[in-house]
């Protein structure tokens, strides 16, 4: 059994990665106000592409081992939004992401998922670093970045939009 792929608790959260029964709830959460406000496209997509996008979600673990997983705060029964770890084909990276539904905000939970990321990204693969791309107007996210230790480098353009890009080093142990 690969264990990589059993839910990962952390203080407030269960992780446990996205399956196809999140496409519901992730269709709904991407309704909700300003939650897709700083991505390439802010328009909430159809159940169908949220499927998609699930399926793909799948499909990336099983190649890579590592992915997003559906954020599960404690004594919620459904998910309340998606963070995890993801290559970049484009930047031959590997990213740190996180989105949750707006009453979710502001508990730390992006914070704690991200976290939980870095050190499963770097204790269980042979990631060298790992970066972020981020909006520059999405504060909360850079925010949540730099409460990670990750730190600016650059920016530069990818999917049509200026992105901020943040970098972590392995800390060698
Ligand atoms: C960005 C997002 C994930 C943050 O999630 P969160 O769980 O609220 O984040 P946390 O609570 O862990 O931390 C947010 C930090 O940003 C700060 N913050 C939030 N809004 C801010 C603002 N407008 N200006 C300055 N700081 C702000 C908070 O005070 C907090 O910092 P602190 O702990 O030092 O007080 C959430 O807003 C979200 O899902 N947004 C939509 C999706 C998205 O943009 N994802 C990121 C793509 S790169």
């Amino acid at each position: 059994m690969n264990t990589l792929l059993l839910p990962l608790k952390t203080t407030h959260l269960t992780l446990r990665p996205l399956q196809p029964a999140d496409a519901e709830a992730l269709y709904r959460i991407n309704q909700s106000e300003g939650v897709l406000r700083y991505f390439p496209n802010p328009a909430p997509p159809a159940l169908e592409k949220v499927q998609r996008f699930v399926a793909g979600q799948q499909a990336h673990w099983e190649k890579y081992g590592y992915g997003n997983w559906g954020i599960l705060p404690d004594g919620e029964q459904e998910i309340v939004g998606w963070g995890g770890l993801q290559y970049l084909p484009e930047l031959d990276d590997t990213e740190v992401g996180f989105l949750l539904d707006r009453p979710f905000w502001g508990k730390g939970y992006a914070t704690e998922v991200a976290q939980a990321s870095l050190r499963f990204g770097f204790e269980h693969f042979g990631l060298a670093h790992i970066i972020a791309l981020v909006h520059p107007e999405n504060i909360a996210s850079q925010r949540v970045l730099e409460k990670c230790g990750m730190s600016y480098v650059t920016t530069l353009v990818l999917w049509g939009l200026e992105l901020m890009r943040y970098r972590i080093e392995k800390v060698p142990r």
